[in-house]
């Protein structure tokens, strides 16, 4: 095709053309690293990225932000393959002063029954502020790196890890095979150096150096990654053939002898006291330390017992991380904009004149909902001492780790003489219908439901997100496009896509960003998507309250798509359906009362059963251990159990995929029945349950 000299090209030309090549680079990109496929020649492909750079010497005002030009290799997700962890990578819950300390001791003490005066120690490491990493090792020898990606499924990048010199290539003594996980940081100094050799070449300025890390580490180009001062500091552990030592302490000091560096700033602590201090000397040492760290982690240090903690959906029961206090900056706040999110909430959000907070520049800020912008908790009592937020306001932002920002606090001695105070709108601002509150909602909602305009496009882009449907090339920015343009206006319009604008492809191809490679490839994607696991069907689906975990446990109860429509489209109160629903660990009266509405005959059910039209839906995987002599069982627990607490029976058995029901009914298999059991036990005779004592079922389960 002839092409238009660079020279000779208008601005509003050059800026077309410069998006067109942006399209072809990242395609082409994705292509090459993705899928081992390129699509085409080496030198064609630098002829397009020539092209692209000597447009922007040309307008360098219309240098774009993801210019091709600064980037090596395909867009973030797309270049690496993907690794499944043998076991998941979880993330922390927080502590965020002394209380939230005392309380996860407490805690810990009641889930296994031990007295407030029994010896229990901790560990107090350092937050680093990285990247997490996973390094597995099969007979000392390194032979996988991957990031956390979802926890559930990382990215490959061992070429990456095995340039870092904190990561040792072979293992002396250890395990046949040892996953170690830890953080991928760079340091102050290294840090500064890289900005400024960054600036000299024209290259990328990071902000901080937990992205400067996390964009070294993931650099498609090995020798890129190499070139960059990474460092990495082990301080946990995923798959393991055997143990590494009976404690935390004990296993980071083995993993030191194996070779990984770990933090000199860690210590035994006998309590919450101890605890609190060391967290203060961290604190104290933060500015020395020469690399960021944002909090302090502690963990159970005893292992057996850490194992009988075990985890919740996303945490460990065993460890917290304790935040450091945010970083704070004084701004403008411009003005107060509505956002309405999916389930119709009204989000209020503060757009401030951007400033700076611990490295990052932030130009927006979360305001929760009407009390809290006029300075009032849920309860009515004051917050900022009752001061309210007003457009013109000069305010306090701060940022605590990676969570949106925050209004901390007004200087009322700054606030303009005309200002007023903020109302908040009662009708939905993007489809106008009304935004009532509920009686102990905080939150306005919009009733427009599938009208509104702003929650079909949060609805979609949430049923095309990662834990959802997750479809290639398919993301929230392409769904808004979509659905700007009138193609896709619900779910089930993704997957009548091709047969709409299939044929000759014509449509799809001529937009800007889309070459016919890449609409083949969204087809595919979406055929792909056609078969899909129930519990990521129900998840997609967006119903107020049900996240992802809960999804997965109901879709477990109910096994099949079939299953599940039938009992949730018929289940009212009082009916055995609904008895069932609330019967699910995890699942209570609000939940239960969101998915029933959304499955009951009308518009939502019917839209839900357009989609599913289009779909073969698997069945569930089965929660936990499937071969366990439990799982898919429902089982009761009752009466005093004196060898572990009635909360860690229970996460026990969940996660040896058993249900745990609260009431005996002809839908029990399992009554485990310690002293005093009672009535439950007799209603069990009756019903002709297998009854277990507390030895029994730990036999039962046994070695599991
Ligand atoms: S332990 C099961 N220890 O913090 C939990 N994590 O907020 C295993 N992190 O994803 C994590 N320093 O990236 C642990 N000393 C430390 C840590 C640490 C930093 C990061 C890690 C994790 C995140 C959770």
């Amino acid at each position: 095709m002839a092409q238009t000299r660079v020279e000779d090209l208008t601005k509003d030309a050059a800026r077309e053309e410069l998006s067109r090549l942006a399209g072809l680079i990242d395609a082409a990109n994705a292509a090459y690293h993705g899928k081992d496929a390129p699509e085409i020649g080496d030198a064609e492909f630098d002829s397009l990225k020539r092209r692209n750079a000597a447009i922007e010497a040309q307008f360098p005002e219309l240098k774009r932000d993801d210019s091709p030009s600064d980037r090596v290799g395909a867009a973030p997700g797309d270049g690496f393959a993907k690794v499944a962890h043998e076991v998941r990578m979880l993330s922390l819950g927080n502590a965020f002063d002394a209380g939230d300390v005392v309380e996860f001791d407490r805690s810990i003490r009641k889930y296994l029954g031990l007295s407030a005066d029994a010896r229990l120690k901790f560990t107090a490491e350092p937050k680093i502020d990285g990247l997490s990493l996973s390094l597995r090792y099969e007979q000392g020898r390194l032979v996988q790196a991957a990031t956390r990606g979802d926890g559930a499924v990382g990215e490959n990048v061992t070429a990456n890890a095995r340039t870092i010199d904190d990561i040792p290539q072979n293992l002396t003594d250890a395990p046949d095979v040892i996953e170690v996980r830890g953080e991928v940081y760079m340091s102050h100094a290294d840090f500064a150096s890289l900005n400024s050799r960054q600036t000299a070449a024209g290259g990328k300025i990071f902000a901080n150096p937990r992205n400067a890390a996390a964009g070294s580490l993931r650099q498609l180009d090995p020798a890129i990654t190499q070139s960059r001062p990474l460092r990495f500091f082990a301080y946990a552990w995923g798959a393991l053939s055997a143990p590494l030592a009976d404690t935390q302490s004990g296993a980071l000091r083995r993993l030191a002898e194996m070779g990984f560096v770990t933090n000199d700033q860690t210590a035994l602590c006998d309590g919450p006291d101890a605890m609190l201090a060391q967290y203060e000397q961290i604190e104290q040492r933060r500015a020395t330390l020469g690399y960021d760290i944002d909090g302090v982690v502690y963990k159970v240090d005893d292992l057996a017992l850490q194992a009988r903690l075990g985890f919740r959906s996303t945490t460990p029961r065993w460890a917290i991380a304790h935040k450091f206090f945010a970083e704070t900056a004084w701004t403008l706040l411009d003005r107060i904009e509505i956002q309405v999110g999916r389930t119709g909430a009204l989000s209020p959000v503060a757009r401030l004149v951007p400033v700076t907070v611990g490295g990052v520049v932030v130009s927006n800020a979360t305001l929760h909902n009407e009390d809290y912008i006029a300075g009032r908790d849920s309860q009515g009592g004051e917050i900022r001492g009752g001061k309210d937020i007003r457009a013109g306001d000069w305010v306090e932002v701060y940022r605590a780790g990676d969570v949106i920002p925050k209004v901390s606090d007004v200087d009322l001695s700054r606030r303009p003489k005309d200002s007023v105070p903020y109302a908040f709108p009662d009708r939905c601002p993007e489809c106008g219908s009304e935004a009532p509150r509920e009686p102990g909602d905080a939150i306005r909602r919009c009733i427009g439901g599938l009208i509104c305009p702003a929650q079909a496009v949060e609805k979609l882009k949430h049923f095309v997100s990662r834990a959802a449907f997750d479809i290639e090339g398919l993301g929230a920015k392409q769904v808004e496009q979509f659905y700007r343009d009138g193609w896709i206006a619900e779910p089930a319009d993704i997957f009548t896509l091709k047969d709409r604008f299939g044929s000759g492809m014509q449509q799809l191809k001529n937009r800007e960003g889309w070459g016919e490679k890449s609409a083949d490839n969204l087809f595919a994607a979406i055929e792909e998507k056609r078969t899909i696991p129930l519990n990521r069907l129900l998840f997609a689906l967006g119903i107020r309250h049900v996240g992802e975990s809960s999804a997965a446990l109901i879709a477990g109860h109910y096994a099949s798509w079939a299953n599940l429509s039938a009992a949730l489209g018929t289940a009212v109160p009082e009916t055995e359906a609904w008895d069932d629903l609330n019967g699910i660990d995890g699942v209570g009266a609000v939940m239960a009362g969101s998915l029933t509405a959304a499955f009951r005959p009308g518009a939502e059910r019917d839209a839900i059963d357009r989609l599913v039209a289009h779909l073969t839906v698997t069945d569930a995987a089965r929660r936990g251990a499937v071969d366990s002599p439990v799982a898919g069982k429902t089982v009761v627990f009752s009466g005093t159990l004196e060898k572990m607490t009635r909360a860690e029976a229970k996460a026990k058995a969940e996660s040896l995929g058993a249900k745990v029901a609260g009431s005996i009914s002809a839908r029990t298999d399992l009554l485990i029945a310690g002293p005093g059991a009672g009535s439950k036990a007799t209603k069990a005779a009756e019903l002709g349950v297998t009854t277990l004592d507390e030895d029994g079922w730990l036999a039962l389960i046994a070695g599991q």
